[in-house]
């Protein structure tokens, strides 16, 4: 599906659920979220359906995302059935992994070819810290787990914040020589309910190269992110630069949330409600979506917040 400025839309980032086990402090208010009652949300059968009219409309990537999808008690289904849409060719996830030691075998027999993994810090108690409550040991075993149960890929993404886990860059950046793995640093986007960060948090992913000058850019592609290899690296590390370089220029994307509306841009408030729809309605609806996708999203900065008009546990990233 081409949108109105020449790009093509083939990519679903599908949030299942608002509901995490964790409390990350860029993504959610400190107390959580409020349950959504099971008629504002989205059935499972509708679920498949939206992802039917998606297909139907040449989209054929779908990232499964949350709050955290492996909260989700029917997820394994949800996977299995999406994996099977016809015309689906890539089912994918984004997940904190805390659950992924008991689920990456389950989930790589239910389809899903990769997983992303959110990981700020290799430090216990700073991990604690951001996700106000979290295990480490939790998220590292979900990820052996992960490199264990054969998926194509493992992607690890961290958000990047000054005075957090900027002196963490080379440890982080390690990992992809001990681990066949993607390491990402991703620039904090200001959402809509997440702790209010000093300006010192906010720096550029190009910090990632000032500490390790011995990065090279690497010669593969990868949607948001700019690719750089170390020495002897088994897998690459990316920058997702959203505030000093944004790539709307690029996005290939639609989100649809787990209440059911569809955001044609993560940080605008513009949404299209497809509940009780049926699967023509839904493509409907998906089309509009796309030609009300803007060109390019306003500036990021520290007071230039997103129009989001959701915190990013209901929107999934
Ligand atoms: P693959 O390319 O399929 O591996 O995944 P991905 O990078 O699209 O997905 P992931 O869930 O790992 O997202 C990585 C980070 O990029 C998250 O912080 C997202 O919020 C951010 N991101 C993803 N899409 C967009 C986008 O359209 N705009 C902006 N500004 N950020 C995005
Ligand atoms: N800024 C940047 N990235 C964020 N994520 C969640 N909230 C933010 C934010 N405010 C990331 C998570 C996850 C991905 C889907 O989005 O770390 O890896
Ligand atoms: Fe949960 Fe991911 Fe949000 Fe952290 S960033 S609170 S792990 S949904």
């Amino acid at each position: 599906m081409i949108d109105r400025y020449g790009r093509d839309i083939y990519y679903l980032r599908l949030s299942v659920t608002e509901l995490c086990n964790l409390r990350c402090r860029y993504c959610m208010p400190a107390e959580g979220v409020c349950k959504l009652r099971h008629d504002e949300m989205l059935t499972e059968d509708e679920i498949i359906r939206a992802v039917r009219a998606a297909a139907s409309l040449g989209m054929y990537k779908v990232r499964i995302t949350g709050g955290e999808p492996l909260v989700k008690p029917n997820i394994l289904s949800i996977c299995r059935r999406v994996a099977e849409v016809d015309g689906v060719t890539e089912t994918v996830m984004t997940t904190n992994a805390t659950r992924l030691a008991a689920l990456a075998r389950p989930l790589r027999e239910a389809g899903i070819g990769r997983v992303n993994i959110s990981l700020d810090t290799l430090n216990a108690e700073k991990y604690a810290f951001m996700t106000r409550g979290g295990t480490l040991a939790d998220a590292t075993n979900g990820i052996e787990a992960a490199l264990e149960a054969g998926f194509e890929k493992v992607k690890i993404n961290a958000v990047l914040i000054g005075g957090f886990n900027d002196d963490e860059i080379p440890a982080l950046s390690a990992l992809t020589l001990r681990w066949p793995v993607d390491m990402r640093f991703i620039e904090l986007m200001p959402m809509p309910g997440d702790t209010l960060f000093g300006e010192q948090a906010y720096i550029p992913v190009s910090r990632v190269l000032e500490i390790l000058p011995e990065a090279v850019p690497a010669a593969v592609h990868d949607g948001v992110a700019r690719m750089y290899r170390l020495p002897g690296g088994l897998g690459n590390i990316g920058l997702i630069s959203p505030l000093s370089n944004h790539f709307c220029g690029n996005c290939n994307r639609l989100r649809l949330t787990a209440d059911g509306h569809l955001k044609p841009c993560l940080h605008s408030r513009e949404e299209i409600c497809i509940r009780g729809m049926n699967e023509e309605q839904m493509a409907e609806a998906i089309r509009q979506a796309a030609f009300l996708k803007p060109q390019q999203h306003d500036p990021l900065s520290r007071s230039a917040r997103s129009h989001a008009a959701r915190p990013m546990n209901q929107i999934g990233g």
